[in-house]
């Protein structure tokens, strides 16, 4: 019998062992000197001026959309493919996400499309680095300076990115970083956001630390806050990952150009977009699209019955039945997003993979759509 092949997977060494074992043995177990050096090493890494560490990407969101100041009545436009958390916490804090249509070649936000929905009442930008591919920043900090909106950038799926030659966590703040243990690397769950001053740190140690003040009083609470921050056992986990980060990003590039070769001529299956001078993707996910007129929930049956994990990735936010239900958003609305989300089809992806799988998935698939 032959393994089944999973979609993701992380990579843990013995450093991760060592690092988690002293974090451990150190009976420090939260609000300690792991998540300090981690955020220190997150910094250095993405040219971020600071780095506050929190128990999630979905935390980093939130509390990035609270330094943004977004809240009732304020507009914020964004992308209705992705991952849900980069719209739900626009609502937690009652603010108004606007869809604006993605780019159907790089799946990112449509700077043109971003200009057009723009209001009055429009307070910020919030763009997602889908599948760690990064957004058009210059071309949205324009339209963000042109109508005074704050830029607030999802960078969960991109860490280890490039956009013209910069890395993605040093372009705009705050941006969001998330290691769940499908990410490049992981804490297990965990997150991090970037902020530009050391103003803007304070404020959010403090929101993801029940509001607490650095007065170091424990039960003194200056802010409405939460408890948002990361422990030690995941932030050692994280420091040993990021000290292998450029071996994790190597490894999953060389898998995904081996996948390119393997499908290169496989009809009707279109591969992801490819770098170029501006764009320096962070492989996260390999993610292929099938023709209109394919089956894909039946191509992922058949890989299934091969073996094969494979996933609809992404559906599109506004499709979501809550989103539906509270918004009254259907197809037709984003006919770029939609195409994608009915098309697309993740294989197995991680840094562990070998070629042998790869070959496996590569042959499977060509079954599944002849
Ligand atoms: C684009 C995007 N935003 C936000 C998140 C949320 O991160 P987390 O699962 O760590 O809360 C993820 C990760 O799943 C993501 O891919």
């Amino acid at each position: 019998m032959t393994e089944d092949i999973p979609l993701s997977a992380p990579w843990i060494g013995e450093r991760e062992e060592e690092l988690v074992l002293e974090a451990l043995r150190s009976g420090r177990l939260s609000l300690g000197p792991m998540a300090e050096r981690f955020e220190r090493a997150l910094a250095e890494r993405t040219g971020a001026p600071y780095v506050v560490t929190v128990s999630s990407g979905t935390a980093g969101l939130h509390l990035a959309v609270r330094l943004a100041g977004f809240g009732p009545g304020d507009e914020v436009v964004t992308t209705p493919f992705s991952f849900v958390a980069s719209a739900n916490c626009l609502l937690y804090e009652e603010a108004t996400p606007v869809f604006a249509d993605v780019d159907p070649t790089t799946l990112n936000l449509d700077p043109a499309a971003v200009e057009a929905a723009v209001t009055e009442r429009t307070k910020g930008i919030l763009a997602v680095d889908i599948f760690g591919y990064p957004a058009e920043y210059d071309e949205l900090r324009k339209v963000a300076e042109k109508h005074g909106l704050v830029l607030v950038e999802d960078a969960c799926e991109a860490l280890g990115a490039e956009y013209r030659g910069r890395p993605v966590g040093s372009l705009s703040h705050p941006a969001v970083f998330a290691f769940y243990p499908n990410k490049q690397m992981t804490t297990g769950e965990g997150g991090a956001v970037t902020v530009a001053t050391e103003e803007d740190w304070a404020l959010l140690k403090s929101l993801s630390n029940q509001g607490r003040l650095d007065s170091g009083e424990w039960l003194t609470h200056g802010h409405l806050g939460f408890n948002y921050r990361l422990d030690e056992l995941s932030a050692a986990l994280g420091l040993a990952q990021l000290e292998r980060l450029d071996e994790i990003l190597e490894r999953r590039a060389e898998a995904a150009a081996r996948y390119a070769e393997l499908l290169g001529d496989l009809e009707g299956v279109e591969l992801p977009l490819s770098d170029d001078d501006d764009h320096r993707r962070s492989w996260f996910v390999y993610v292929v699209r099938l023709a209109e007129d394919g089956d894909r929930d039946e191509v992922i049956t058949r890989l299934a019955g091969e073996g094969v994990a494979a996933k609809p990735y992404l559906p599109s936010i506004h499709l979501q039945p809550y989103w539906r239900e509270r918004f009254g958003t259907r197809e037709g609305m984003f006919p770029a997003a939609e195409s994608a989300s009915r098309r697309s089809l993740a294989l197995p992806f991680h840094t562990t993979l070998t070629s042998g799988e790869q070959a496996r998935v590569a042959d499977a698939l060509r079954r599944a759509v002849a």
